[in-house]
C-alpha cells in the first residue's frame, strides 16, 4: 500500500419520488394489511415514480445532490458508474445519462448490475481506480425503479419493493486512518433463479407474457440466504477492525426486512442502537437501499467524521458484499 492513495467518502446524496404509498394500497389489490406488512418487513410505506421518472432521471437528482456537497466541479469526476438492474434504457446507460446531465467532460461511464449488492460492487471498482491512482474523483451510483417490475397480484412481492437512488463522490487522499479499508463482494450464480427480474432481450419469445414481464422471488429462501450472508459479513468485519484496532460505530445494513437484520444481529451480538435501518419509510430500494441509507445517516447525524462504518448488501445473482470505511 506504499505509495498509493486511500479512497475517502467525500460527498452523498440522495433522490426518491415523491409518490408515497402506504402498505393499506397494496389491499386494493391482494389479499394483505398493513399489520401483516409491518409485522413480517417493518415495512410502512415505500415511493414509486410517476410518470417521466426513471432510474435514470433519479439517478442524476441524487447525483447533482452529492456533487453540491462536495467541492468538487463536474470537470473534477473522473469516473462514473450507476448499479442498476433497471436501467432506463439498456442502451444508452443510465451512466451516460448523468454523465451529460452534470456536463462532464469526456471519461469513462458505465452502468453494473448486481441488484441489490450493486452500489458495493460499485464502491470496489472505484476504490481500485482510486487507490491506483487511475482517477482521483469516483461518482458512484445505485438507483432502482423495481416498482416497474411489480405484479400487483402477487403478495409476496408486490409489497416489498420501492424506488429511489443514492450517490457518494469518493475521492483519493493520502490519509491512511479515513477512507475505505476493504471492500469484499462476492456472487454464486447456482441459485440465480431465487430472484428474477426479467430482461428486455430474451434467449426465446416468452411462453408464459406474465412470467416475463415481473420480478419473481422465492422470499422464503432468499430470507435464508440474506441472514446467511449478512451474519457472515458481519462477523467477518468484526473480526477484520479488531485485528486492526477500530470499532464500528454503525452498521448500514440492506434495508429489505427487520426480521432479516434482527437474526443477524441476535447471531453475531452487534448492538442494534449501533444499526442504521430506515425501511420502513422506502422499502427495498435495491441497489439505492445502501446509499440512500448512508446519506441518512450522514444528513441526521447519525454517521460523524472519524466514525467507522460496516455497508452490507446481499440480493439478486445471488450476489453479497461488505465494506469497512472509516469517515
Ligand atoms: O433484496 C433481496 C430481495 N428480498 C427478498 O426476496 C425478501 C426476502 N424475504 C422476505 O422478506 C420474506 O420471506 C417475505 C416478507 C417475502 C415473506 O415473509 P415470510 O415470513 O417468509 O412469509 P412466508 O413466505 O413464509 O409466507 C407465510 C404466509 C404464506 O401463507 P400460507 O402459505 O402460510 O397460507 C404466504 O402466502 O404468509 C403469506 N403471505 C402474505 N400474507 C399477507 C405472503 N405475503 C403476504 C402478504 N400479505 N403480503
Amino acid at each position: 500500500m506504499i505509495g498509493l492513495h486511500n479512497s475517502v467518502i467525500r460527498s452523498t446524496g440522495c433522490s426518491v419520488p415523491s409518490r408515497v404509498v402506504p402498505n393499506e394500497w397494496f389491499t386494493n389489490y391482494v389479499d394483505t394489511s398493513d399489520e401483516w406488512i409491518r409485522s413480517r418487513t417493518g415495512i410502512r410505506e415505500r415511493r414509486f415514480v410517476g410518470p417521466g421518472e426513471s432510474s435514470a432521471t433519479l439517478g442524476v437528482t441524487a447525483a447533482k445532490l452529492a456533487l453540491e456537497s462536495s467541492d468538487l466541479h463536474p470537470e473534477d469526476i473522473d469516473l462514473i458508474i450507476c448499479a442498476t438492474v433497471t436501467p432506463e434504457n439498456m442502451c444508452p446507460q443510465n451512466a451516460a445519462v448523468i454523465h451529460a446531465a452534470l456536463g462532464c467532460r469526456p471519461i469513462p461511464a458505465f452502468d453494473l448490475s448486481a441488484a441489490c449488492t450493486g452500489f458495493l460492487y460499485a464502491m470496489s471498482i472505484a476504490d481500485q481506480f482510486l487507490k491506483t491512482g487511475a482517477a482521483r474523483h469516483v461518482l458512484i451510483v445505485g438507483s432502482d425503479v423495481l416498482s416497474r417490475t411489480l405484479d400487483f397480484t402477487d403478495r409476496n412481492s408486490c409489497i416489498l419493493f420501492g424506488d429511489g437512488a443514492g450517490a457518494a463522490i469518493l475521492s483519493a487522499s493520502p490519509q491512511r486512518e479515513r477512507g475505505v479499508h476493504s471492500v469484499k463482494i462476492y456472487a454464486d450464480g447456482g441459485p440465480r433463479e431465487l430472484i428474477h427480474v426479467p430482461g428486455l432481450v430474451t434467449p426465446q419469445p416468452p411462453a408464459d407474457q406474465k412470467q416475463h414481464e415481473h420480478i419473481r422471488l422465492n422470499g422464503r429462501e432468499v430470507f435464508k440466504f440474506a441472514v446467511r450472508r449478512m451474519i457472515e459479513l458481519t462477523t467477518d468485519a468484526i473480526l477484520e477492525c479488531r485485528l486492526a484496532g477500530r470499532s464500528i460505530d454503525l452498521l448500514i445494513p440492506h434495508q429489505v426486512n427487520q426480521r432479516i437484520i434482527d437474526a443477524a444481529l441476535e447471531s453475531t451480538g452487534f448492538p442494534s442502537d449501533r444499526v442504521m435501518v430506515n425501511l420502513e419509510k422506502y422499502g427495498n430500494t435495491s441497489a439505492a437501499s445502501v446509499p440512500i441509507a448512508l446519506d441518512e445517516a450522514l444528513k441526521t447525524g447519525r454517521a460523524k467524521p472519524g466514525d467507522t462504518l460496516l455497508l452490507v448488501a446481499f440480493g439478486g445473482g445471488l450476489t453479497w458484499g461488505s465494506a469497512i470505511v472509516t469517515l
